[in-house]
């Protein structure tokens, strides 16, 4: 495993990384058992950081983590979010007494008294106009409820306006083969601001581990089914917002592209990592074969330019029209 520096923080993160939104809920069924022995594998495998949110079943996803730190001495980072469980979810709602109780029940949820790094939760992107939302944040640093702060976001606009707050650490933006637009602006933008990027989705929701196919079904509580056309959040968020069978088409010619021994999920990966301004990606894993598998991908040799002008040809052929100028 490799590391790299996460901005302006200080700390060395792990460039494949744990995402542990499926281990909280809304990917169908998951034991606690189960998800237990992924995050142990991650640890086993180098990862020292760990992207979670509150709203992941509702503070399951961060009392697992909490779990995992009492059974290990390991030193990890551990980056929630906050905002999402604002039900309308409205940029009124990012106001100093909502924030702060929802930071006191992730400081409860992962039994600590300063939180590593909290995201706001892809807030509306009127938040971003609003920098008394900024000072908040910098006051519950002041305070010693957090220790940094960052956001997570759909667009790339809202991530360009992000970096402008100076004590904006990191931005969690979705990358992937299917996500190309954040490489054009905001990557050196980023890189000028010295600002970290976690990389989201970077699987497409495992459509770019290429196991999936036309008769693939999801549960009824799993996202890839209850929000495919984006009836209960962003469409973005699942399979990268790209239609089920244009992306089924785009795997089977990346798959083409996969150097002998790699599979599509580290291919999918290596790529991400190939971009500097990537501090890491953050798959998400709910079993210890996938989370070994992803960790692997830190360890490969670079991609060749040949192969990420291909990648770059299969996006703007079979992609591109469908998400470029939507994120
Ligand atoms: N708004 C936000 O801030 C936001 C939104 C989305 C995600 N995130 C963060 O980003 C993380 C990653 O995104 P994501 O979880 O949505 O999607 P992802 O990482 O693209 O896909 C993860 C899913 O792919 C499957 N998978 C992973 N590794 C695999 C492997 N080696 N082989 C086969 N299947 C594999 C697993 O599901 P199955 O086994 O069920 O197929 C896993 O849950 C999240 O966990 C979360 O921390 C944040």
């Amino acid at each position: 495993m490799h590391y790299r520096e996460l901005g302006r923080t200080g700390w060395k993160v792990s460039e494949i990384s744990f995402g542990a939104w499926a281990i909280g809920g809304a990917w169908g069924s998951v034991s606690d058992t189960e998800s237990l022995a992924a995050l142990n594998k991650a640890i086993d495998c180098g990862v020292n950081f760990i992207d979670t949110a509150d709203v992941y079943g509702m503070g399951r996803s961060e009392r697992l983590i909490t779990q995992l730190k009492r059974d290990r001495k390991e030193e990890i980072v551990v980056a929630t979010k906050a905002g999402r469980r604002l039900s309308p979810h409205t940029a009124d709602g990012y106001n100093k007494a909502n924030i702060t109780a929802f930071i006191e029940d992730s400081l409860r949820n992962l039994s600590t008294s300063c939180l590593d790094l909290v995201q706001l939760h892809c807030p509306p992107t009127d938040v971003y106009y609003r920098p008394e939302m900024f000072s908040i944040l910098d006051g519950l640093v002041k305070a010693g409820k957090i220790r940094y702060y960052g956001v997570s976001v759909e667009r790339v606009e809202e991530a360009l306006k992000a970096v402008e707050f100076p004590n904006v650490q990191t931005v969690q933006i979705i990358f992937n083969c299917f996500r190309l637009r954040p490489s054009e602006l905001f990557f050196p933008r980023a890189i000028e601001k010295k600002v970290g990027i976690p990389a989201r989705v970077p699987l497409a929701s495992g459509m770019l581990t290429g196991k999936l196919n036309r008769d693939s079904r999801f549960a009824a509580d799993d996202h890839r089914n209850f929000n495919r056309h984006g009836q209960q959040f962003d469409v973005g968020e699942t399979f990268s917002g790209v239609d089920y069978d244009v992306a089924l088409a785009a795997v089977e010619e990346i798959r083409k592209l996969l150097p002998p021994g790699v599979s599509m999920s580290q291919f999918a990966l290596r790529w991400i990592l190939m971009f500097d301004a990537v501090t890491c990606a953050i798959p998400g894993g709910k079993r210890p074969g996938q989370v070994a598998e992803n960790c692997a991908a830190s360890d490969l040799p670079p991609l060749s330019p040949e192969t990420m002008a291909a990648v770059k040809t299969i996006y703007d052929k079979n992609i591109r029209d469908l998400v470029h100028a939507r994120w």
